[in-house]
């Protein structure tokens, strides 16, 4: 693929993903997900809220940040310099889009690089597809920086692309655990929207990946955007788990890592309820973009202190000092989640 087509890919999905924001295809189902229990007296002051944690050897002021979207293209740089200034004022993690373009044309790296420039301080997560070696995840780490790798695994995205643009093998296990072997930063394995089952959580478990963000479904979908770009007409909308199912699999499969929770994240009671689903960090593509491109940058920067600030309220609500008392918070599973615990408890998964 040319350097010339791959950007145009990039703003494509950009402008795409937009477009599916903006005709509101996605369902918020972290927050819709659980009722929580009343809790009227808890005997807390939101003064004694602490958001922070720590996680990868790093303490996170707050446990969301910006997800992985873009770079390489003339749009996807502009964007991910506003998001890096915003990151860097809110004291937020971030991660880049793919860097793959970079790796290919090496002039494209320094678009990347400015993350870093306007962000000194902050979390930066560097992100390659799952077919690439150490080598190159070295490079996309050095590219900026980062302190901690994000691979991403979209088989559903790739395998909707034409011939000539996706994958259409996908061995990748090995290759995932070699790198987080031997690279030196933690290394985080993501979906991108269609979510992780029992089996998934069993075969990271014997890598050395360091975390696993669930990328559920509900959010930005891929398998639509492939077919708005005209590169099929297999219908894969409906395939995947969403967030909090993804996260019901990861308990049922008795997952050991820690857990990262993407996929229509669009408000502070979203990050509340996956952390009470099992993630310790929450974070947000699709709607963080929606909000810069309609609402400018200053509104994006307001919305990341609004959530703050509501997330502090409502774990005092729940009576949660800091995050390790949520897993004493009582909930109850709506009941689409009830009926597919029933569906999915007793699966006998066999690697
Ligand atoms: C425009 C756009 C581009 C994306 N590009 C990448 C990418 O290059 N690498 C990656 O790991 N994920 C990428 N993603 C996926 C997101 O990181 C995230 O997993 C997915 O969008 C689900 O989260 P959401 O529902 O909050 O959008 C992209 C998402 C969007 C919206």
């Amino acid at each position: 693929m040319s350097k010339e087509i791959h950007s145009h890919r990039k703003d494509e999905h950009l402008s795409l993903a937009l477009k599916y924001w903006k005709e509101g295809r996605n369902h918020s189902e972290f927050s819709s997900a659980l009722r929580l229990v009343p809790n009227g007296l808890p005997e807390i002051s939101t003064e004694e809220v602490d958001l922070s944690l720590t996680l990868f050897g790093h303490q996170f002021e707050f446990p969301f940040y910006i997800e992985a979207m873009t770079g390489g293209s003339k749009m996807g740089n502009r964007i991910n310099l506003e998001l890096a200034e915003i990151a860097a004022s809110q004291k937020l993690a971030m991660a880049v889009g793919s860097q793959s373009i970079a790796l290919k044309y090496p002039e494209l790296a320094e678009g990347f690089r400015q993350v870093r420039q306007h962000n000194p301080q902050g979390f930066i997560f560097a992100n390659i597809g799952a077919g690439h070696s150490l080598e190159n995840a070295q490079k996309a780490v050095e590219m900026l920086s980062a302190d901690a790798l994000e691979i991403h695994i979209n088989t559903g995205q790739e395998l909707v692309m034409k011939d000539s643009e996706g994958d259409r093998s996908f061995y990748w296990l090995e290759n995932i655990n070699g790198i987080a072997e031997n690279l030196g930063v933690p290394v985080v394995v993501k979906e991108v929207g269609f979510g992780m089952s029992q089996k998934m959580f069993k075969q990271l478990s014997q890598t050395a990946v360091a975390g696993i963000n669930i990328g559920g479904k509900g959010g930005t979908n891929f398998a639509w955007i492939e077919r708005e770009r005209g590169q099929t007409t297999l219908n894969l909308d409906h395939y995947g788990f969403t967030g909090p199912e993804s996260l019901v699999e990861a308990r049922l499969a008795k997952n050991n890592k820690p857990l990262i929770a993407t996929g229509a994240v669009s408000s502070s009671m979203d990050i509340l309820a996956a952390q009470l689903f099992g993630a310790s960090l929450v974070s947000s593509a699709g709607y963080v973009l929606s909000v810069l491109k309609d609402e400018g940058s200053q509104a994006l920067d307001e919305l990341f202190s609004q959530w703050k600030d509501e997330l502090v309220k409502l774990y005092t609500l729940v009576g949660a000092r800091q995050f390790n008392d949520l897993s004493q918070v009582e909930f109850i599973y709506n009941q689409s989640l009830r009926h597919f615990l029933e569906e999915r408890k007793d699966k006998q998964i066999i690697l």
